[in-house]
């Protein structure tokens, strides 16, 4: 499969009176890998945009770039196709027609990535140019914001140094119950995997805080539904079986977990 849209890499396929309305130019202080992987990823945005998308459902996708449903009815889509190396094109249509084109040109730098975002719309007036621009440029700063923050901590996630210990004491019992009571995170590493500690049914149990996904942070935990939920692709786990409950196409589990024993009043984490 491919982009639907003739010519897709190529400006203005379909010949419309276009009208660029913004350029937005910006500095991700995150490689250009990161930043690939982002764009090809039309998972997240639902979740880790979900102020901005209210639906977004796959039709197909692959190397070439994706195309998604934006309502339920499939009277709009998104399609964003790779147009070059270091360029890509998203555009978006309603009852067949095209509503927008948007250009993005990538260039790597080091540990940074230059983005420049040119926003097209055709058959636009004037005098609301100025003002659409504006609407675009503030929703682009919302997304890149998003995306800036997610990327970064991927990074940090691959390349840190994690504990590699099998055993660790992690302290009073009653200290880490009252800190769980004040709704504060308490986290440790164990066999470089990293941990928190919740509480369920009255039993401290050792739940992963790093998503087996992507590496999302794993620190929503609904202790009455016993499920864990990622912020970044909305995948929930089961927190007794590790398994994957949502969505039906994932195919990761939860690693697992240290036991958590009580001795002389200690909180000590093992793995088996
Ligand atoms: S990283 Fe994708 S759902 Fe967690
Ligand atoms: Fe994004």
């Amino acid at each position: 499969m491919s982009a639907i849209q003739h010519h897709a890499e190529t400006f203005n396929p379909n010949a419309l009176n276009m009208v660029q309305l913004a350029t937005y130019d910006r500095l991700i202080l995150a490689p250009l890998v990161r930043v690939w992987e982002n764009v090809l990823d039309w998972e997240h945005l639902p979740y880790l945009h979900d102020t901005s998308f209210n639906y977004v459902e796959l039709d197909t996708g692959g190397q070439w770039g994706w195309r998604t449903w934006s309502n339920a009815d499939h009277t709009g889509h998104v399609e964003l196709a790779v147009a070059s190396a270091d360029s890509y094109v998203a555009r978006s249509y309603q009852a067949g027609h095209q509503v927008s084109e948007i250009w993005t040109t990538l260039t790597g730098a080091g540990d940074s990535t230059q983005v420049q975002v040119r926003f097209f719309m055709p058959d636009i007036a004037e005098n609301k140019i100025e003002k659409l621009g504006q609407v675009m440029t503030n929703l682009y700063t919302q997304l890149w914001d998003e995306d800036e923050a997610m990327m970064q901590q991927r990074q940090k996630r691959l390349h840190e140094h994690r504990d590699n210990r099998r055993e660790r004491n992690l302290g009073k019992e009653a200290n880490i119950r009252s800190k769980l009571a004040c709704g504060d995170a308490v986290t440790f590493q164990v066999k470089r995997r990293e941990y928190q500690i919740a509480e369920i049914e009255g039993r401290l149990v050792a739940i992963p805080t790093i998503c087996p996904h992507l590496m999302g942070p794993l620190l929503a935990v609904d202790t009455h539904a016993g499920v864990v939920r990622c912020p970044w692709h909305g995948y929930q786990f089961d927190i007794k079986s590790g398994e994957c409950i949502f969505p039906e196409h994932a195919d990761c589990k939860l690693p697992a977990a240290p036991e958590l024993i009580l001795g002389n009043g200690n909180i000590i984490a093992r793995m088996s």
